[in-house]
């Protein structure tokens, strides 16, 4: 063969792979609404910057009649483009061909794609759409599977891992996505769960669709497992590349640094009335955030799940901050179990990437009740002190109103390391809200009293004058400085500043053990 030919033979296979399972099965899925895994690379990246790697892989299956299937790249599409001009290794797998079912070459472009990620200290995306482990395989597709864990597991705090559900993700499939830091699900179209409905059914007799089990809804708002939900696959991609943006490539690395068109210096004197002088009245803890960031560009992670915390991404001049809040306008902004888990993660996502934290507390305490305390409050709570403690990027707290009890340990205090606690004149820092407490330690005095009411309401108002205030928690040192909610963006700015060369460490330890 002459070697114009070799070069035409090589285009035509070429071509021949990249029509993946044939132009029907596209059509099929498109017809489902979805994009084919090529289509989803493009429309993702930066144009024209794909690379693909392994497109000629095949598969060496021979049992059950699989000697005679034609798998073009063996339904995964692997390699590398770049996202606002800074590198990324993805991979996107082909519903179109055997249902983009994990075989053991499936696994292997994967894992490759996984080490090169992290050789080179990039982030890496997976899109996935599969029908699961490739059962004609067996246990070459379930090793497959434990390779991809294993190497999400090295991965976890070295590079960014985001995973995008575009299509059924069953089985033990979607312990790879529970591995990594962010997954993107797109309404109707993802779908996540262990079992699906038929063995549901079958075992517990519960009837219920594949959506209500694990559509996107269910896994934003429920289950917490997702934390993006897009109304279309272009949403979710354009999601994708804001969350890039906020990130560094590597825990090495620093997070760009964009230019910063928000004067530092700008008073927010919108927030010098925004606290209520009900103490029961409610807030949008939101509002403070937008105020305070560069250009009111807030990123919000979990926004539907938890939503009695606030976690998520800004910018104070130019660089990433998180962002961790207590939202009054549900349930008063109490941490209970999923709130508790929602931020310990995002925390230590955060001091992983080295983003600094900044807080906004407004905390009534942790949520009382019996569905909580056999849940394992105690035990899921734990895990925000330990994230906290533990992370030694810069951390500020701003303390806007409340902060009682365990739950202002928790919410950043000076005592779990925060670097700077600032709050508002309307913070009221206690053991518990002046209610509950009058109650308690003036119980007699209420009850012998002639006009048990009157007594009971001197009793709270001795208490709130007493502790619900920020002057005794600074006058000993909890608290550096009380300032005016107006001037609340340029002293996160001057101390992100002050703290940029922050230099912390912890006992040398093979790791800790953090009460999951
Ligand atoms: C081999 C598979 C496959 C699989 C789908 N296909 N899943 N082939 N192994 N796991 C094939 C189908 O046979 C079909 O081939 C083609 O892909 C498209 O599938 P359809 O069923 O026609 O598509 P659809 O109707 O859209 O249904 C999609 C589906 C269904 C819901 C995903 O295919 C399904 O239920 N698949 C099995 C899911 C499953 O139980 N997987 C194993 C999970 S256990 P043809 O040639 O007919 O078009 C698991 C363990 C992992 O994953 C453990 C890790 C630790």
């Amino acid at each position: 063969m002459s070697v114009e030919k070799k070069i035409q033979d090589m285009q035509e296979r070429k071509v021949a792979i990249r029509q993946g399972g044939g132009p029907e099965r596209i059509a099929k899925q498109h017809q489902s609404g979805k994009l084919t895994a090529r289509e989803r690379i493009e429309k993702l990246v930066d144009p024209g910057s794909f690379v693909e790697i392994d497109a000629f892989v095949q598969h060496r299956s021979t049992d059950f009649g699989m000697d005679s299937v034609n798998a073009p790249g063996d339904g995964v599409v692997a390699g590398y483009a770049t996202i606002d001009e800074r590198p990324v290794y993805l991979y996107s797998q082909d519903f179109t061909v055997i249902g983009g079912s994990l075989g053991e070459m499936h696994a292997k472009k994967i894992t490759k794609v996984q080490d090169m990620a992290m050789k080179m200290g990039c982030p890496i995306i997976a899109i996935n759409d599969s029908g699961g482990a490739r059962i004609q395989e067996g246990i070459d597709a379930l090793s497959g599977y434990g390779d991809i864990f294993y190497r999400n597991t090295l991965a976890s705090g070295v590079i960014p891992q985001i995973s995008v559900i575009l299509g059924p993700c069953a089985g033990g499939a979607v312990y790879s996505p529970a591995l990594t830091d962010f997954v993107f699900m797109v309404d109707n179209i993802s779908k996540m769960f262990i079992t699906g409905p038929q063995v549901v059914e079958a075992v517990t007799g519960e009837s219920i669709s594949a959506e209500e089990l694990g559509g996107a809804t269910t896994h934003n708002e429920m289950s917490g497992v997702a934390h993006f939900l897009s109304e279309s696959e272009e949403a979710c991609f354009a999601s994708i590349r804001k969350l890039l943006s906020f990130l560094p490539q590597n825990n090495l690395e620093d997070t760009l640094l964009y230019e910063c068109s928000d004067d530092l210096n700008r008073l927010t004197p919108e927030l010098n009335s925004i606290i209520p002088d009900n103490p029961n009245k409610t807030y949008d803890v939101k509002d403070v955030i937008r105020a305070v960031v560069d250009n009111g560009d807030f990123f919000e992670v979990q926004a539907l799940f938890a939503t009695n915390i606030v976690v998520g991404f800004g910018r104070i001049n130019g660089k990433t901050i998180g962002i961790v809040a207590n939202q009054p306008n549900v349930k008063a902004g109490a941490l209970d179990i999923d709130a508790s888990d929602k931020a310990a993660r995002f925390v230590r996502f955060c001091d992983a990437f080295n983003i600094p934290l900044v807080t906004f507390t407004d905390v009534p305490g942790y949520l009382p009740g019996l569905d909580q305390e056999h849940g394992g409050v105690i035990r899921h709570g734990a895990k925000l002190l330990y994230a906290y403690s533990e992370a030694t990027v810069p951390k500020i707290n701003i303390i806007l109103r409340k902060a009682y009890g365990g739950a202002y340990i928790a919410m950043s205090s000076k005592h779990l390391g925060a670097d700077l606690v600032f709050a508002w004149p309307t913070a009221e820092i206690a053991v518990m809200g002046p209610e509950g407490a009058a109650n308690i330690i003036f119980r007699k005095e209420i009850e012998n009293s002639q006009d048990p009411i009157k007594t009971r309401q001197e009793k709270i108002e001795e208490y709130r004058n007493k502790f619900a205030n920020p002057y005794v928690a600074a006058s000993r040192g909890y608290i550096d400085d009380i300032i005016e909610p107006e001037a609340t963006r340029p002293r996160i700015a001057s101390a992100l500043e002050m703290l940029e060369s922050k230099r912390d460490n912890r006992p040398a330890k093979k790791h800790g053990n953090i009460p999951v």
